[in-house]
């Protein structure tokens, strides 16, 4: 079921700029979130096993062209070692995610996978890139549950910009999303807001199509520029949209989730690391309060934290999975939610766990 808004309504919101109104859309977001999905919060243990990537999207500081950047991959014991601490945190999944780096190979992917699945009761979920479908289906066999794959806009010309192709092989993440969803995967996706060259119109069709797609997660953060792409350093290569470009502000995230939680009721839907990183105060809480309903701690080991710079000063860096895991309690605690248990697929009913509180916080 989806509350009925067409695309000029969406359009709508996303220009409305009176805090009454919005206010109006924070509090039918958070109600339609309580109603379909619960109060229970969903956690999903963050680890970014490589930052090495071979392509050159020119949003990302893992970008090829990024020499500056020490590169490094996880070995498999050391990603079944933060498996089994989401484990003992009491997360129902682990997200295995890196730039698209493919000195991760099938094979040895397909093994650490089967190892979680075999020494632990995770759900798996990854997020690798455009890998090729033999790989995907290989990982799927493996045991992977979940696949996540932004599309980043529905702007087609945007993307295509913003995303260069590797050799000939043309790049349709729509179609990669439909072939993981016939794998059997439960499929997540998602957009930036705030691209350069971004309209508030693109923005509008990005949501009506999350209410098209068959997606159990949608994951929306704000773009941050970073300094060594062509994005963040101030290029203007990219059309000029004559006064409809969307901002990457905080406010117009908290919009684009409560219009996707109405559009997508049942939706799993993160506040992102990127949203908490522009806000680190408490822009997850609020996107918690509009519409979100699954938060991502980080379990990567520290020593390679700060290396997974996709945008700069990301939250969370210097805090190790057990500080972020008892700030986390306290943050979700704070705003009157409890944190869910078991893997939180879209099609189970929240379930409510009792909170181990924790006893340090990262940031006031
Ligand atoms: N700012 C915000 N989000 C970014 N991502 C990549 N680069 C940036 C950036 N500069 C997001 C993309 C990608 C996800 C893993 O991180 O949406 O899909
Ligand atoms: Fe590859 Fe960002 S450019 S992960």
């Amino acid at each position: 079921m989806s509350i009925k808004m067409d695309q000029a309504q969406i359009l709508g919101w996303l220009r409305e700029a009176n805090p009454d109104r919005l206010q109006e859309l924070w509090r039918r977001a958070d109600e339609t979130r309580r109603a379909q999905v619960g109060d229970a919060v969903h956690l999903r243990g963050l680890v970014e096993i490589s930052n090495f990537c071979s392509r050159q999207c020119a949003y990302c500081g893992l970008r090829i062209g990024n020499s500056n950047l020490t590169r490094y991959r996880m070995e498999a014991d050391e990603i079944l070692e933060a498996a089994q601490q989401a484990m003992k945190f009491g997360y129902g999944t682990v997200v295995l995610q890196a730039g698209e780096d493919y000195g991760i190979t099938a094979r040895w992917l397909a093994e650490v996978v089967r190892r979680i699945k075999s020494e632990t009761p995770l759900a798996v979920t990854l997020s690798l890139g455009e890998r090729l479908d033999k790989e995907l289906a290989a990982w799927r066999a493996a045991g992977a549950d979940r696949y996540l794959l932004r599309f980043e806009t529905s702007d087609r010309n945007l993307f295509d910009e913003i995303h260069p192709p590797t050799g000939n092989r043309k790049c349709d993440r729509i179609a990669i999303l439909r072939r993981l969803r016939d794998l059997g995967y439960e499929v997540g996706s998602g957009i930036m807001v705030g691209i350069p060259g971004q309209t508030y119109a693109s923005v509008a069709k990005d949501i009506a199509l999350f209410r098209e797609m068959d997606l159990d997660m949608i994951g929306i953060g704000p773009f941050i520029p970073h300094p060594a792409t062509p994005l963040g350093s101030g290029m203007q290569f990219f059309p000029s949209v004559n006064g409809e470009q969307v901002p990457n502000h905080e406010l117009m995230v908290y919009k684009a989730i409560a219009l996707t939680r109405l559009v997508r009721p049942d939706a799993n839907i993160p506040a992102t690391t990127a949203l908490a990183t522009i806000n680190k105060k408490n822009g997850r809480e609020l996107g918690l309060q509009r519409g979100a309903n699954v938060f991502m701690p980080n379990l990567t080991p520290l020593k390679y934290r700060r290396l997974y710079e996709i945008y700069p000063n990301k939250a969370c860096i210097t805090e190790t999975g057990d500080a972020c895991n008892g700030c986390l309690g306290l943050r979700i605690h704070s705003i009157g939610r409890n944190i869910g248990s078991g893997p939180g697929g879209r099609r189970e009913r929240p379930a409510v766990a009792e909170l181990e509180s924790g006893k340090e916080c990262c940031h006031a």
